[in-house]
C-alpha cells in the first residue's frame, strides 16, 4: 500500500511509493512523456508519467488534466538534485491517478497580470508560488513571535477590539455604532495592556488592529496585525533590548525554517543572516543631522520638530545593516501617552524601529508618562474625551509603575524579511484604502 505523505516531508520516502493529495499546478507536455507540477499545500513536486509505465487509462487521464485540477497522485519517490520544486530535490515517478475534480480554465495565467486583476483573484491568487510562499514565511513570523514572549515570561492577553476609546489619535479611527453609541474599531490594545500589566506585570496582545489610513502608500493597510508586548518596572532601554531580542529571534527562526520558500521568492538571505542584537540606537536629534546630511543630494532634509515621512524613514533605514532604533522624538509628533524626558520636556521616551533595506518603521513604543497631570492636559491638548478615559486615569492612581511597551506590525515586518515591495502581498486578504477586494 502507498503511504499517504505531504511533499515537506518527501525526503524521508526516498525509494517508496507514497500518494500525495493536491491539486495540479503546471503540465509541460512532451507527448509521450509528461511533466506535472503537483502542490499540496505544503510544497511543490515534480510528477513524472511515462506512457509506457502506466496504463492507457492511467495515461489518457494524464493528459486531460488542466491547471488546478484537484488530484491524488502514487508514484515512486526519486532523489534528483536538479529536480525543481519545493523543497525541491526530489521527484515522483507516477504509478498512478486518481482525479477529483478537472477545473475549468483558470483564469490566472503563467505570465504577468496586473495587480488589480491580481486583487480581484486574490482568492486564487494565494494558490501561485510566489504567494505561497511568502504566507507560509508570514506563519513562521507569527509562530517565532508566540514563541519567543511565550517563552520569556510574557502572558498574553487578549484586548477588545470594539473600543470607546482612541490610542492612536483621532484621525484614523473606523468608527461603528454600538447601540446607539459610536464605537472604534482598535487601533491598538496598549490601554487595555497597561492595566494588564498591573495585575501580570509582562504581557503582550496580538490581534488584527485597524487605521482608517487615507493616503495610499506601500507600507500602510487598514487592518494589520500587531503584536503588543507591554511590562511594568521596565523603562526606555530595557524596551529596546526586548525588541532587539525579538526582532532577531524573528529573522533567524525564519531562516532556520523557510530556507526553501526564501529561495523560491529570490529573497538575498546574506542581507538577513547579520540580524543580531545588538541594533544602533540613535536620537531623534541625530536622526534628524543624519538625513540633513545624508540627504542632501535626493533632496531629502527635515526640520527639527517634524515627524518623519516616508522619504526620511527610507533614507535612514538605507544607511545601517541592522534595524536602527531612534529615540526620543519631540513629545509633540507623539501620542498622547508618551513620557516626558525631564531635562528637556520637549522630547519624550518613545523609540521607533527603522527595518533596513529602507523598509522604515516596523516597531513603535517607549516609555509611558507616569504623570497624571501631565496626561490629564495631555487627553485635553489631543482633544480626546476625557470621560473614555477615566479609567485609564485610575491605573496612575492606584499603584502607579515605570513602565514600557511597542507595538510591532507583523505586515510591515513580512515585506521586509521576503523583501517586497508592497505591503498588499503580506496578507491573505489585504484590505486596502478605498476598496475591499475579496
Ligand atoms: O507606531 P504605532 O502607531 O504604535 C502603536 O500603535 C502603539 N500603541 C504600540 C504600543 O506601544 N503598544 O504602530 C506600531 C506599528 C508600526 O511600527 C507599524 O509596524 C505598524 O504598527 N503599523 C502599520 N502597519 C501596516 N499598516 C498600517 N496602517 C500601520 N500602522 C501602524
Ligand atoms: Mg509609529
Amino acid at each position: 500500500m502507498p503511504i499517504d505523505v505531504r511533499i515537506e516531508n518527501i525526503a524521508d520516502y526516498v525509494g517508496q511509493e507514497v500518494t500525495i493529495k493536491g491539486w495540479l499546478y503546471n503540465r509541460t507536455d512532451k507527448g509521450r512523456l509528461q511533466f506535472l507540477q503537483v502542490r499540496d499545500g505544503t510544497g511543490i513536486i515534480q510528477v513524472v508519467a511515462f506512457e509506457k509505465d502506466v496504463s492507457p487509462e492511467v495515461f489518457a487521464d494524464v493528459v486531460r488534466l488542466t491547471r488546478e485540477s484537484s488530484l491524488i497522485v502514487t508514484g515512486v519517490v526519486r532523489a534528483d538534485k536538479r529536480a525543481p520544486g519545493v523543497p525541491g530535490g526530489y521527484e515522483l515517478t507516477l504509478t498512478g491517478l486518481e482525479i477529483v475534480q478537472i477545473a475549468e480554465e483558470y483564469p490566472i495565467a503563467p505570465k504577468e497580470h496586473g495587480v488589480d486583476f491580481l486583487m480581484q483573484h486574490r482568492h486564487l491568487w494565494i494558490r501561485s508560488s510566489r504567494q505561497w510562499a511568502i504566507l507560509r514565511i508570514r506563519a513562521t513570523i507569527i509562530k517565532a513571535i508566540r514563541d519567543w514572549f511565550d517563552n520569556n515570561g510574557f502572558i498574553l492577553m487578549d484586548t477588545p477590539i470594539l473600543t470607546p476609546a482612541a490610542c492612536e489619535g483621532t484621525t484614523t479611527l473606523f468608527e461603528t455604532d454600538y447601540f446607539g453609541t459610536p464605537a472604534y474599531l482598535s487601533q491598538s490594545g496598549q490601554l487595555y495592556n497597561e492595566a494588564n500589566i498591573m495585575a501580570f506585570g509582562k504581557v503582550y496582545c496580538f490581534g488584527p488592529t485597524f487605521r482608517a489610513e487615507k493616503s495610499k502608500t506601500r507600507r500602510h493597510i487598514m487592518e494589520f496585525w500587531m503584536v503588543e508586548p507591554e511590562m511594568a518596572y521596565v523603562d526606555l532601554n530595557g524596551c529596546m533590548e526586548v525588541g532587539e531580542q525579538l526582532v532577531s529571534y524573528i529573522v533567524q527562526q525564519v531562516l532556520e525554517k523557510r530556507g526553501p520558500e526564501l529561495k523560491l521568492i529570490e529573497r538575498d538571505t546574506s542581507k538577513l543572516e547579520h540580524i543580531v542584537p545588538p541594533f544602533p540606537r540613535i536620537t531623534y536629534d541625530q536622526a534628524v543631522e543624519m538625513i540633513n546630511e545624508l540627504g542632501r543630494e535626493q533632496g531629502v532634509s527635515i526640520e527639527w520638530g517634524d515627524d518623519f515621512g516616508a522619504p526620511q524613514e527610507t533614507l535612514l533605514s538605507e544607511h545601517f545593516e541592522k534595524p536602527v532604533f531612534v529615540h526620543h522624538y519631540p513629545t509633540a509628533v507623539k501620542a498622547f501617552y508618551m513620557a516626558q524626558e525631564p531635562e528637556r520636556p520637549e522630547t519624550c521616551k518613545s523609540v521607533d524601529l527603522l527595518a533596513p533595506e529602507g523598509y522604515g518603521e516596523i516597531i513603535g513604543g517607549g516609555e509611558r508618562s507616569p504623570d497624571i497631570e501631565f496626561l490629564e492636559e495631555q487627553i485635553k491638548r489631543h482633544n480626546l474625551p476625557r470621560e473614555a478615559y477615566e479609567w485609564y486615569l485610575d491605573l496612575r492612581r492606584y499603584g502607579s509603575v515605570p513602565h514600557s511597551g511597542f507595538g510591532l506590525g507583523v505586515e510591515r515586518t513580512v515585506a521586509w524579511i521576503c523583501g517586497l515591495h508592497h505591503i498588499r502581498e503580506t496578507i491573505p486578504f489585504p484590505r486596502l484604502l478605498g476598496r475591499i477586494y475579496p
